[in-house]
């Protein structure tokens, strides 16, 4: 088996947030590392999502054209993750010249099969900007509440689903311009209609899918799915190859998901020793692939219906998500993140602030699996404090320490293990079972809990064992409990590298640990004599520092926490 894992391409207008990261990318990336290191083939690919109008709108707000705007934008991003340490096999982009031709090469198939039809539709054209205007950029009064500032395809104030004609004066989101009228224009659409018995029968299929995965696929399906529209009058963005659609492009979330595939198209064309179609050997018909996609669970819609909907109505072999994991929100105190109002904390700032592995851990701790989590600074400081720092970090340090200054930098003979030893072979054979039990089923709150479980089994041993105290009375019993924890290091080090892969990183490197060494699968038995004795070591500076409360507080002032 082969594993094939995309985490939702994402936008490319601004900064992300801890909660687009937490919703896909990282625990994407985590479980690409755990199967890495378990010794299976993984491809992980993600790409930005370069199309649509808050691209647009973004490019002009930045004084750019659109094409140069997402070009600094998309390296931006990659800059970002790469130091978030974020695993990619490929990091692509929606606007390259392989994803316009799949695109354009799907909306054929379909219609070839007879799911494409056209339509006329009117629509708000704003003469001033000479565009069309997009139902959202479309601002009025609200027709059912009065509410001024009610968007053309609802009113947040009562919720009334709308369309920008029943908006009362209405005027462009854009610019403000009131110079608008109604204009005719023809539109392709997806049966998506034809193809819901196909979908529904695909969905039935799914008896692994999580819980919230599949509800929202069969919310949609009973509710009946109808035709969409599939292209928009714009001039970013896939062009329309049919007579008549010159001056239109196919709307963003026809594209996007496209992107899974035209980003692995640009990883084996851009990778060495990799040839141009081996891309197909992830995508095309392939039975040994598994693959799963990580995304927040708005974007589960698009998932499990519109995007397999394009992949069946295209009639072409493409793989299909074998499993969907789907996130709740990471709220930032109560509410939500919000990029417009300041409010949360987006990812460059975030590592402005501590380094990848302090937020890496904190946020998988806190991953919105079951339901909506939130983030609080209060909360960050206690998993850096007590669980990196405590539990982990000062573990690490006190027992390299001790050996540095009392076994000369070496891995020390002497001592036969004994009643205690083979507690602690026991307890963490079983912390490990379940961090891999957790991990492939991506379940990473308890994977991360397992995780800090298997840190505090090693204080549990050097509380009872006391080396300091004993290394006084038994020298030898001190150098068995001494050599068993710097092996014990070795071992948080490979279990923690899905997690943490700077700071494991970091623990290889001080225990001068060849390749196989720091490879590992976690279901092989616990051994503590990899390290034997003799072998030099060097004693890394602390890990992790704690956060002291005046800084929380610095920081819940600097980003509004809590107000
Ligand atoms: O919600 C988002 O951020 C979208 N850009 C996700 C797209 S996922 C895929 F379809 F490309
Ligand atoms: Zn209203």
């Amino acid at each position: 088996m082969r594993y094939l894992i995309t985490s939702a391409l994402p936008y490319i207008n601004g900064i992300k947030h801890l909660g687009n990261l937490v919703g896909s990318m990282l625990p994407a990336d985590v479980y690409a590392r755990f199967l890495r290191q378990e010794g299976e083939t993984v491809l992980y690919i993600c790409a930005t999502d370069e199309h649509g109008t808050p691209a647009e709108l973004a490019a002009a707000e930045a004084g750019l054209e659109v094409a140069d705007y997402c070009e600094r934008q998309h390296k931006l991003q990659a800059d970002i993750y790469s130091r978030f340490g974020l695993s990619f096999d490929h990091f692509g982009r929606t606007s390259s010249k392989y994803h316009h031709e799949l695109t354009q090469h799907f909306y054929q198939r379909l219609d070839e099969n007879g799911f494409i039809e056209e339509r006329e539709i009117s629509q708000m054209y704003s003469i001033d900007e000479q565009r069309f205007l997009p139902d959202r950029y479309v601002v009025g009064a609200c027709p059912k509440c009065g509410y001024e500032s009610a968007r053309g395809d609802q009113c947040e104030n009562c919720t009334s689903v709308l369309n920008p004609t029943d908006l009362l004066n209405p005027r462009s989101a854009i610019s403000g311009s009131t110079n608008l009228e109604i204009r005719q224009s023809r539109h392709l659409f997806l049966k998506l209609d034809a193809l819901s018995d196909q979908v529904r029968a695909w969905v039935e299929q799914q008896d692994e899918w999580p819980a919230l995965t599949k509800s929202i696929a069969m919310k949609w399906l009973n509710e009946g799915l109808q035709s969409r529209g599939i292209t928009r009058d714009l001039i970013w963005g896939v062009p329309v190859p049919r007579p008549g659609f010159e001056h239109k492009v196919f709307y963003v979330w026809f594209d996007a998901p496209i992107g899974y595939l035209s980003a692995t198209r640009a990883w084996a064309v851009e990778t060495a020793g990799v040839e141009d179609q081996d891309w197909k050997d992830w995508w095309y018909a392939p039975e040994a692939v598994r693959y799963t996609q990580f995304m927040a669970k708005d974007n589960l819609p698009f998932h499990t219906i519109m995007w397999p909907a394009t992949i069946l109505g295209a009639r072409d072999p493409w793989k299909m998500a074998n499993y969907i994991k789907g996130f709740n929100w990471l709220n930032y105190y109560g509410g939500k993140f919000s990029t417009s109002a300041k409010r949360g904390v987006f990812l460059d700032q975030a590592l402005q602030i501590l380094p990848a592995d302090y937020w890496r851990y904190a946020l998988m701790a806190s991953a919105p699996e079951s339901s909506d989590s939130a983030f609080t600074w209060e909360q960050f400081q206690t998993k850096v404090n007590k669980e990196l720092a405590d539990n982990l970090g000062n573990f690490v340090n006190r027992i390299l320490k001790f050996a540095a200054s009392r076994f000369d930098a070496t891995v020390p003979p002497g001592g036969t293990p004994g009643e205690a030893e083979d507690r602690l072979q026991e307890s963490c054979q079983a912390s490990l079972n379940t961090l891999h039990m957790t991990l492939h089923n991506l379940e990473f709150r308890k994977a991360t809990e397992a995780l800090c479980g298997l840190w505090t089994i090693g204080n549990q041993y050097i509380d009872e064992r006391a080396p300091w105290a004993l290394f006084k009375q038994n020298r030898e019993e001190a150098a068995l409990v001494i050599r068993t924890c710097i092996n014990l290091i070795r071992i948080y080090a490979i279990a923690a590298s899905p997690f943490i892969p700077f700071t494991s990183q970091i623990l290889f490197d001080a225990l001068n640990l060849s390749e196989l060494e720091r490879t590992s699968c976690l279901k092989a038995t616990v051994d503590f004599t990899v390290l034997s004795s003799g072998r030099p070591f060097k004693v890394p500076p602390p890990l992790f520092q704690k956060l002291d409360d005046a800084y929380i507080a610095e920081l819940k002032a600097q980003f509004g926490g809590g107000e």
